[in-house]
């Protein structure tokens, strides 16, 4: 049970209920496709909030849902596996048992011995492509035009290196498919943005695409100036609000632990003179070793552009200050990127605001 001293701020896994702000425009989009016959894909870097608002709005729609991460998915039998496993735990045993009758192949069902789930093996040497399409067929059948079911597949840019036939494989077993609106999220925006609107890919056009920004600063400085309210007496909370946004820049995940350290410091009731600052001290002496390791694992022209893009304050930066060539510069930029060290919103950002801080501080 919650008591008023429980710590009001959540960051890491999906938030729901009084830990979800904002996010209005975008719920409404989300819940008009799911109330479609089109599908959905999302896109931001890691943290901003795909899953936990795509998870909302199919709560609010009561149907049924499955969530896999593509990242889990080993090779083309084992994303058949996993599907049908969840459907397993989605559906009555006694509609599956009847629909399996289709397959075109015999799975082994296996009920473990607690009996609350089943291990499925596919003895016979049936095509991967086969079983992929037959469970792809039970998942559609099994769904209720009333009821349709949600799939969501997280990390979508993953799917080419579970097998290299796979998008063009899933583009057609999927555009078979009726009672079932599909979402695919993706972290790495290039590389979404590549299978879903390069004219030569197979899910070229496929579904409604929506990228997903961080949270507006308005709506996060209520949340935040609501929960911390608690501490009006003793703190000047309007201060200390604007410095946590100033430091996160509104990302969703960094802005929920840095309240969530502060929250912690004005419980204890902490005196400092710039509590925000104290807190970020605090964090980073702890995540220290890890920033370490972490920054030993570049190569040198990423570490001189860190290095620049941790103090840069221009608007547009201005790359030829870096000492290394232009060309070099952005080969760096790109990977990491994609690697998820970098953002790009206007410009290039260090993701980790804390780690900004960190990297200033071996400079000086
Ligand atoms: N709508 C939101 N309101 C408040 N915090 C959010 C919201 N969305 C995300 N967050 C913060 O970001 C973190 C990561 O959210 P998550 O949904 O897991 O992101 P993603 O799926 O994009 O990686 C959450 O734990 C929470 O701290
Ligand atoms: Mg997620």
């Amino acid at each position: 049970m919650k008591t008023r001293q429980d710590n009001p701020f959540k960051f890491g896994t999906v938030v729901e209920d009084e830990y979800f702000t904002d996010r209005t425009e975008e719920l409404k989009i989300v819940k008009s496709i799911l109330h479609s016959e089109n599908h959905l894909v999302l896109i931001s870097p890691r943290r901003y909030g795909k899953t936990s608002l795509v998870l909302k709005s199919a709560k609010e729609t009561s149907r049924p849902l499955l969530f896999l991460n593509l990242e889990s998915v080993t090779d083309k039998k084992d994303f058949a596996v996993t599907l049908l496993k969840k459907l397993l735990a989605l559906y009555p045993f006694e509609k599956l048992k009847f629909l399996l009758k289709n397959f075109r192949f015999v799975p082994t069902l296996s009920m473990s011995a607690l009996g609350d789930s089943f291990d499925i093996s596919f003895i016979t040497k049936t095509d991967d492509n086969v079983i992929l399409e037959d469970v792809f067929a039970l998942m559609s059948k099994i769904s209720d035009k009333e009821n349709k079911l949600i799939v969501v597949f997280d990390e979508f840019q993953q799917v080419d290196e579970i097998d290299k036939n796979l998008s063009k494989l899933l583009r057609s077993i999927m555009q078979l498919q009726q009672n079932i609106n599909f979402v695919m999220l993706g972290s790495q925006e290039s590389m979404m943005r590549t299978i879903f609107e390069k004219k030569k890919s197979p899910f070229y056009h496929f579904a409604e695409l929506l990228t997903l920004k961080k949270i507006p600063r308005e709506d996060f400085y209520l949340y935040l100036q609501n929960r911390l309210s608690l501490f009006e007496d003793k703190y000047n909370i309007a201060d200390i609000t604007e410095k946590i946004l100033d430091f996160t820049d509104c990302h969703p995940y960094y802005t929920q632990k840095l309240a969530f350290n502060i929250w912690e410091l004005l419980k204890d009731e902490m005196a400092s003179d710039d509590i925000v600052q104290t807190a970020i001290d605090y964090s980073n002496e702890i995540h220290d070793m890890d920033y370490e390791r972490l920054w030993s694992s570049f190569k040198n022209t990423d570490k001189k552009v860190l290095k620049y893009l941790s103090v840069s304050r221009n608007t547009q930066h201005d790359y030829s200050n870096i000492g290394i060539p232009i060309s070099t510069v952005f080969s760096s930029l790109k990977r990491m990127a994609q690697s998820g060290i970098l953002i790009k919103e206007n410009r290039y950002e260090i993701d980790d605001p804390f780690f900004a801080v960190w990297i200033k501080k071996i400079l000086v």
